[in-house]
């Protein structure tokens, strides 16, 4: 009689074991196929920015894992298209010639239609920022550049994706964007734990960006404290405040720049038809149009100015004498704060690292042999660069077209001179700065910091994300955990009266 009630409880006991195990077993198996559907169920997210320079127009598009449970996943860039013809400036003049930037346009578009999948086009937000070139003709003609953004409205609206909007942008939301981006990309703005709550890196400190364009130059960097001044902005990301200075410099891009360089050049010779330029390489020769130096607001035109004359300009070498000529083009006196960049702007002292990307990227890697970053060796190089003879300059550096080569002997005067005499680096800041293009895969600029702004991808404030947001998720795991807790409360009830 007591064996067999001995026999009926190993086997109650039994029973109820094989129960714990099946609800942990089933536990498990919800949380797996959680795991499993969600990758299915939220997929890639997708967004287009167009970045219109003054050289021309990009598209970028950025995608993002869709699940909201992993924002930690961070945006890359699936494509960069380079849309050919003119840059949108440049548009509403030559009909034929904006016949060619349509069809760039659509090349663009159509490969980016086949990138995103068809579903997802709808709700993909595209948006154009036109920068510095736009900026410039909106001075100069304010009527055509309302025209030129109300044709790319009409022609971005047609598109199957949520276009949002064509604008031109300020300069300080230029330089803002990039120091966005860079620092996005690098990590320095959150982190996400297990819990995909928002957290500020321990000990990150923010890199500055610094970016040449074709028409407008950028820099921008975090100060310890608020100051005040056009140029100082507050920014909240993730829950954490910044104190970012940024300033564009308009005319001071790298072909704008050459064009008031070009023009000092032009004015001190006294025969247009045989202009010694001591930027260019021994043996190199151009003819160039006057409208190629004076058609823009950066130049002065001068007296009796004929846009159609013919200007023939012959490389005589002098690295001394065209950087003096490229310092001429700043104004390093007037400053009435503390500290000043150049053309009396204010600037504090450059701190921390910094990313230079865009033209930087391209004249250092030109002009640099096998990287070398050291403030003297930068300097020695451009010796170096501008005394080499044009035929033996287009061997050594093959694989950049003549029409930028022919341009580098100026610009890394150009850029030495902006980085040392304008933003004050000197031998020992100088190697805090990092020439450089891509971040993770990611072209450095505006755009992408735009995109993430503009779409509210940047909270403000610390998001805390619940990490069950399916209902039925959460329903099954706590039926399940009920189970568990039952039967282990009944296995220990057993085992007790088993004792006794
Ligand atoms: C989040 O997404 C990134 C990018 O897709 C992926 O590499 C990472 O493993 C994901 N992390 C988690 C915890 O799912
Ligand atoms: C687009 O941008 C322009 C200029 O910034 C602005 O005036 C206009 O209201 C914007 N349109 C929309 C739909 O946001
Ligand atoms: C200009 O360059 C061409 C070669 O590109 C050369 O044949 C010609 O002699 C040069 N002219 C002058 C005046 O240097
Ligand atoms: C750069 O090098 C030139 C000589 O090649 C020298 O005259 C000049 O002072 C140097 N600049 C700086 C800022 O060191
Ligand atoms: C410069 O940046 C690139 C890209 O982020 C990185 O790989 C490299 O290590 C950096 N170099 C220095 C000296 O910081």
């Amino acid at each position: 009689m007591a064996s067999k009630q001995k026999m009926g409880y190993k086997c109650r006991i039994a029973t109820v074991f094989l129960l714990l195990l099946a609800s942990i077993a089933a536990l498990v198996a919800v949380a797996v196929i959680q795991d499993a559907w969600k990758a299915e169920e939220y997929g890639m997210e997708y967004g287009i920015v167009i970045d219109s320079g003054s050289s021309r127009s990009n598209i970028f598009v950025y995608q993002w894992p869709g699940d909201k449970q992993n924002e930690t996943g961070i945006v890359t860039e699936l494509k960069n298209c380079r849309v050919d013809g003119s840059p949108i400036s440049e548009i509403k003049v030559d009909p034929k010639k904006d016949a060619k930037t349509l069809d760039g346009f659509r090349k663009c578009m159509k490969e980016v239609k086949e990138m995103i999948p068809s579903e997802k086009h709808r709700t993909t937000p595209l948006f154009l920022g036109a920068t510095a070139g736009m900026r410039l003709l909106h001075e100069k003609d304010e009527q055509k550049s309302n025209e030129v953004l109300e044709s790319l409205r009409e022609y971005l609206g047609s598109l199957p994706f949520m276009f949002q909007n064509a604008s031109i942008i300020s300069g300080q939301e230029e330089g803002l964007y990039g120091w966005i981006t860079v620092n996005y990309l690098m990590g320095n703005l959150f982190h996400g734990n297990l819990w995909n709550k928002y957290l500020h890196p321990e000990g990150a400190e923010t890199v500055g960006s610094m970016d040449l364009g074709g028409a407008s130059t950028q820099i921008a960097f975090a100060i310890p404290e608020a100051q005040s001044g056009p140029d100082y902005m507050y920014v909240k990301l993730y829950g954490y405040d910044y104190f970012v200075y940024t300033h564009s410099y308009l005319c001071y891009g790298k072909n704008e720049a050459e064009k008031r360089v070009l023009d000092k050049i032009v004015q001190s010779s006294s025969n247009p038809s045989y202009i010694e330029n001591p930027c260019y390489p021994q043996g190199f020769n151009v003819t160039l149009k006057a409208s190629t130096i004076y058609d823009t607001e950066c130049t002065t035109k001068p007296k009796n100015y004929n846009p159609d004359q013919d200007l023939f300009l012959v490389g005589t070498p002098d690295s001394e004498v065209c950087g003096d000529i490229v310092k001429s083009i700043f104004d390093f006196k007037t400053c009435s704060s503390s500290h000043c960049g150049f053309n009396g702007v204010e600037q504090p002292p450059v701190r921390g690292d910094f990313l230079a990307y865009a033209g930087y990227f391209y004249i250092a890697r030109a002009v640099l042999n096998e990287g070398l970053t050291d403030f003297s060796d930068f300097n020695a190089s451009i010796n170096t660069f501008c005394h080499t003879e044009w035929t033996l300059l287009k061997k050594q550096k093959d694989w950049i077209s003549e029409r930028y080569l022919r341009t580098y002997c100026f610009a890394a005067h150009y850029v030495f001179t902006l980085l040392a005499d304008g933003y004050k680096f000197d031998e020992e800041t100088w190697k805090n700065i990092n020439f450089t293009q891509q971040v993770k895969s990611t072209n450095i600029g505006w755009s992408l910091g735009y995109m993430l702004s503009m779409s509210n991808m940047l909270p403000s404030e610390v998001k805390v994300i619940p990490p069950m947001t399916n209902p039925l998720f959460a329903g099954l795991i706590f039926l399940f955990s009920a189970l568990t807790i039952v039967t282990v409360v009944a296995v220990f009830i057993f085992l007790i009266r088993a004792c006794y």
